[in-house]
């Protein structure tokens, strides 16, 4: 997240011996970081051990935190070819020019929202200026501490101005049974594997939710216990709620029964959608399709919307009606994305792409083929596309809508400039 100039921080240069630092510490309130991605970039061996260390410290126990040797020209190759994480931590080397020259080309291939924090030698107010220009979040001056690089992370989530973490990204279907809630769960678990973004999936289908069904998940608790608790709401809380489906993906599951009913009122998830909000990058609503205030406060307030729609009548006119109504109410937001499930029933007269482009105004993000055995297969046994046919053209399908929704482009676009700001106006469509 850029900073205005004046509020980069400037770490000092530690005296105190190591344990001094960390002892004072003690007494010092820091915020723990939510459930991030962190790339380390360590010139040197001593760096690398301190970063190593601090992923030790419980304030990052949600985080995940690779440490890499070599510094900026290490961390543009890498991101050339794949999604940048929520936080880059780079040491810089010795010569100032290269630092500035690595971070501008870093700049070309950063996605948006990632924040940067850069350890370095130089105790200069030029060189600070030129950090500040290019969008880093932190210096810190070297040789650092454990618990200076625990503070570093934990306060570019913490702070009063920092943007929440999480976006919020809901999925409906034009019409029941279109296969809303699988692309939801396919596009959450390439999320997680393959942009390697935090994700949890919320089922908010709660009757007759599938999630627990397709990641193979059978747990005792989930949404219904956080409707019933909203007055104990909270990170802690909600964390234990949550199944873990793969390393980096959860499943805020639905209950999937009948024993009660609920008729919730309009803002019933605002509470639970604001505290995982807080803690997750990715949150993934699978949205049932019906219409009352509470669906519709769900899809205005969503960070993004994807509609699912199949090739027919019906699908379309509903199509057109959400994404409609929803670019009325929200006229500073991304579109409501699209896309076509289900395509290609043999002897099915369908509505082509073409003709829903021209209705909606808008392409469709993906327009993915009725595949029955491949589809069954994967819902029978509790798997995704992916996991059932790992080079299917349709998994591909599913990594292409998650970069689109997550902000994440394959092709990395060449940019100058800051590393930040710059990108998310990119993605910004015309509303
Ligand atoms: N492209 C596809 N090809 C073949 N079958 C599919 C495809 N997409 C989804 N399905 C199947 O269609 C069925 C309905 O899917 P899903 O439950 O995801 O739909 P939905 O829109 O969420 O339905 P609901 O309205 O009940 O929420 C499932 O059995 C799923 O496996
Ligand atoms: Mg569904």
């Amino acid at each position: 997240m850029i900073k205005h100039p004046h509020q980069i921080a400037v770490t000092g240069p530690e005296t105190a011996p190591a344990q001094l630092t960390d002892k004072a510490a003690v007494t010092e309130h820091i915020a723990p970081a939510p459930r991030i991605s962190v790339q380390a970039f360590c010139e040197t061996v001593e760096t690398a051990n301190v970063v190593e260390t601090a992923h030790q410290d419980r304030r990052l126990a949600k985080t995940h935190l690779k440490v890499q040797r070599g510094g900026i020209i290490t961390a543009v190759e890498v991101f050339r070819n794949s999604p940048t994480p929520n936080v880059i931590i780079l040491e810089a080397g010795d010569r100032a020019e290269s630092v500035i020259a690595g971070l501008d080309q870093l700049a070309e291939v950063c996605d948006a929202g990632t924040r940067v924090i850069v350890l370095g030698h130089f105790n200069d107010v030029t060189f600070y200026r030129d950090l500040t220009r290019r969008g880093v979040n932190d210096y810190l001056i070297a040789p650092v501490g454990t618990i200076d690089v625990v503070r570093a992370i934990c306060r570019l989530f913490s702070a009063s101005d920092a943007q929440p973490v999480g976006r919020i990204i809901a999925v409906i279907g034009a019409k029941g049974g279109v296969g809303a809630s699988t692309v939801a769960h396919n596009v959450a678990w390439a999320t997680a594997r393959d942009l390697a973004l935090d994700s949890v999936v919320t089922d908010l289908d709660l009757a007759f939710g599938t999630a627990g069904l397709d990641y193979n998940q059978d747990p005792p608790q989930g949404i219904a216990d956080a409707l019933s608790s909203q007055d104990r709401l909270d990170s802690a809380f909600i964390d234990r709620l949550l199944s873990k489906c793969s390393d980096q993906l959860s499943l805020l599951a639905a209950p999937a029964t009948l024993e009660r009913v609920y008729d919730f009122g309009a803002d019933a998830f605002d509470a639970i959608l604001d505290t995982l909000r807080a803690s997750t990058p990715c949150v993934i609503l699978d949205v049932p399709h019906q219409w009352s205030g509470w669906i519709k406060q769900l899809l205005v307030s969503a960070d993004d919307i994807l509609v699912v729609a199949g090739p027919d009548l019906a699908s379309l006119r509903n199509a057109k009606n959400l994404v409609d109504m929803l670019r009325n109410a929200r006229p500073n937001d991304n579109r409501p994305y699209y896309c076509l499930n289900q395509v290609g029933v043999p002897k099915r007269a369908e509505i082509a792409p073409a003709d829903f482009a021209k209705a909606l105004e808008d392409p469709p993000m993906a327009v993915i083929p009725f595949d029955p055995q491949l589809f069954s297969t994967a819902a029978n046994n509790g798997q995704m596309i992916a996991e059932v046919s790992a080079k299917h053209k349709t998994a591909e399908m599913f990594l292409h809508l998650a970069q689109i929704l997550v902000g994440r482009t394959e092709a990395k676009r060449v940019r100058r400039g800051r590393l930040m700001p710059l990108v998310s106006k990119l993605m910004k469509r015309a509303g």
